[in-house]
């Protein structure tokens, strides 16, 4: 969508009769394949874990909609530690995702998040076509969930990065799954390829409903003393603002490249960095490492878009999405 094709706010018969209506609160619904969000901050997955283990400091609600940590087959340790370390502009971690496993979150995680209220999508994340099977055939039929998002992305497990990096895989793999789910699949990008908008492509002519993006950078930090790396896992993902420009960039790209709805995450902890992606094409944000810091982020942001939304005399946040204007 350009500038000059964006919606136009027609008022009702009952407005223009009206001498100096109540100007509108602007509206941040959004609706991604069929599903609404009341919002279009969504909790990233991995931070906020499944939700139960953050709940007394982050109020879950404030977000439009949540997104849990990858969901593996069998239950999984994670990495040795340290398992995060600080960079000078975000996170290294090399978690590896840790989880108790696709029983244990049937039964203990999923009927928490049921009593959220806002949609949950259940990220997963198989080492092979079968275990994605497994994983979306199991999740998909649950109630409370609305949508399933598939973690090609992980670069901190044994082939996390598989499927993510190769067209032709991720293409055999979402059209696998796509005839299995009953409930739309999201699928996350990893940042860690040369030519994203051709992954983004291949995911959605498999059948992808939905784009999110990105996953961490891999990176490496080094203990110089030690001469080792300072992660247990040896490598591991950077997130947070260092990510941001990458990211935006990224998520340009592939908004031009498809046209299913794009879900753009990467280092956002202010509504003007949430602008710059939906001004780059994305339909919703997600949050992630920002939460560390500020519990709050998600209702600051809404009310930062607000503004910005009164600011401009926008009616809606849609109004914003893919309105980079290029001169050259
Ligand atoms: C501690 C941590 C754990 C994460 N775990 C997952 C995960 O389980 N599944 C996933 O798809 N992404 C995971 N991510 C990636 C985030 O969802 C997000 O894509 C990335 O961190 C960029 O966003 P941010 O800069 O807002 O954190 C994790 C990130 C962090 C920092």
């Amino acid at each position: 969508m350009t500038a000059s094709n964006r919606a136009r706010v027609i008022p009702s018969a009952e407005e223009s009769r009206t001498p100096n209506p109540e100007p509108r609160t602007p509206s941040l619904g959004v609706e991604i394949a069929g599903i609404q969000f009341k919002n279009p901050v969504l909790a990233a997955p991995g931070p906020m874990g499944f939700g139960r283990e953050v709940q007394s400091v982050i109020d879950l609600r404030a977000f439009g909609g949540f997104v849990t940590k990858s969901v593996t087959v069998e239950p999984r340790a994670g990495n040795p530690y340290p398992q995060i370390v600080q960079t000078p502009a975000g996170w290294l971690n090399s978690l590896g995702l840790p989880n108790s496993g696709l029983g244990a979150f049937m039964t203990k995680d999923l009927p928490f998040l049921r009593t959220l209220d806002i949609p949950v999508v259940v990220s997963v994340a198989g080492e092979s076509i079968d275990e994605f099977v497994t994983l979306v055939e199991w999740v998909s039929q649950e109630p409370g969930v609305a949508a399933v998002e598939i973690n090609v992305a992980c670069p901190n497990v044994r082939a996390g990065l598989t499927f993510g990096v190769a067209p032709s895989l991720i293409n055999e793999l979402i059209s696998t799954l796509r005839p299995r789910s009953p409930r739309p699949l999201f699928v996350k990008l990893t940042p860690n390829v040369a030519d994203i908008a051709a992954v983004a492509r291949a995911a959605e002519d498999g059948g992808a409903d939905a784009l999110a993006l990105i996953n961490t950078i891999l990176g490496l930090s080094i203990d110089v003393d030690r001469r080792r790396p300072k992660l247990g896992g040896t490598t591991g993902g950077l997130s947070g603002p260092a990510v941001r420009p990458v990211a935006v960039r990224m998520v340009w790209e592939v908004a031009r490249a498809c046209s299913i709805p794009v879900i753009g995450m990467g280092g956002i902890s202010s509504a003007e960095d949430a602008l710059e992606f939906f001004i780059a094409g994305a339909h919703a944000i997600a949050v992630g490492s920002a939460v560390i810091d500020n519990p709050n982020v998600a209702t600051q942001l809404c009310n930062g878009l607000t503004q910005y939304l009164e600011r401009n005399n926008m009616s809606s946040i849609s109004e914003v999405v893919g309105t980079l204007e290029i001169t050259v």
